[in-house]
């Protein structure tokens, strides 16, 4: 059977997270074959394409083909989001396009002084991601991978902008499989277009009065303009 007999995402049989492989079972091509349903694609892209939904994020690449999306694999996208910008937004799009479900989501987490509130950036969150059907917007504390295993998730996405970034994700990637190895972390890489952004930096941009036109949704850049100029004058008036 070659990919043409398949006519749906679904049609393909692929790991969920209820799927184990024996470790006292020998390893072969066969076994896990057997194991997890037919072997990986090969050949041409299958002529599928799901749309783009932010044409002006991906207008460098336009609608991807999409090969094959395994609709029973859950991802959790997590992060702080403290908010979210045009580089985060770039990764949620391709992120989706490679799992059935994509669950994004802020950390709660109670030590740090973020500029908006965990219910704030969740609304930020989904104000920007709603036309994307397969992703949900949530929230966790604790430890990542326990969340994940909650929500049936076996894949973690995280985004690497630059070399730099690299060290401690892979840190991050190898304690998470410590602790629990059925689930997986996936670096993904955001558009060139998007590699030096960070929320950190768009904060200090707008605080020092620069333009962050691009850089975030409109909707965050008016959130971001009220919270922080808006507390500027309330701090003013207080001294
Ligand atoms: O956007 P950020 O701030 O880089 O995201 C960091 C995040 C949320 C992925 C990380 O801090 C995290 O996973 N925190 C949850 C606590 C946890 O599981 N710690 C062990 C990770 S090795």
């Amino acid at each position: 059977m070659d990919w043409r007999s398949f006519s749906t995402s679904a049609d393909f049989n692929l790991p969920t997270a209820t799927t184990k492989f024996d470790s006292q079972q020998n390893f072969s091509p066969k076994n896990f074959q057997r194991s997890i349903g037919p072997p990986p694609l090969r050949g041409p892209t299958p002529p599928q394409s799901r749309p783009c939904y932010n044409q002006e994020l991906l207008s460098t690449e336009g609608s991807l083909p999409v090969a094959a999306t395994p609709t029973s694999v859950i991802a959790i996208y997590p992060g702080s989001f403290d908010p979210i910008t045009n580089g985060h937004l770039d990764l949620i799009e391709r992120g989706a396009r490679l799992v059935g479900k994509l669950v994004v989501s802020v950390l709660r987490n109670e030590k740090k002084q973020p500029l908006f509130s965990v219910s704030e950036r969740m609304e930020m969150l989904r104000e920007v991601v709603k036309g994307i059907p397969n992703v949900e917007v949530d929230f966790f504390d604790g430890l990542l991978v326990d969340y994940a295993s909650q929500k049936n998730a076996t894949l973690i996405f995280r985004g690497i902008r630059a070399i730099s970034d690299y060290e401690h994700e892979l840190q991050m990637a190898l304690m998470n499989r410590r602790l629990r190895p059925e689930i997986d972390t996936v670096f993904l890489m955001s558009g060139e277009a998007h590699s030096f952004i960070s929320s950190h930096l768009v904060k200090e941009v707008i605080r020092l009065g620069g333009n962050i036109t691009g850089l975030v949704p409109p909707a965050v850049e008016t959130r971001l303009r009220n919270r922080i100029f808006g507390e500027k004058q309330s701090n003013a008036s207080n001294t």
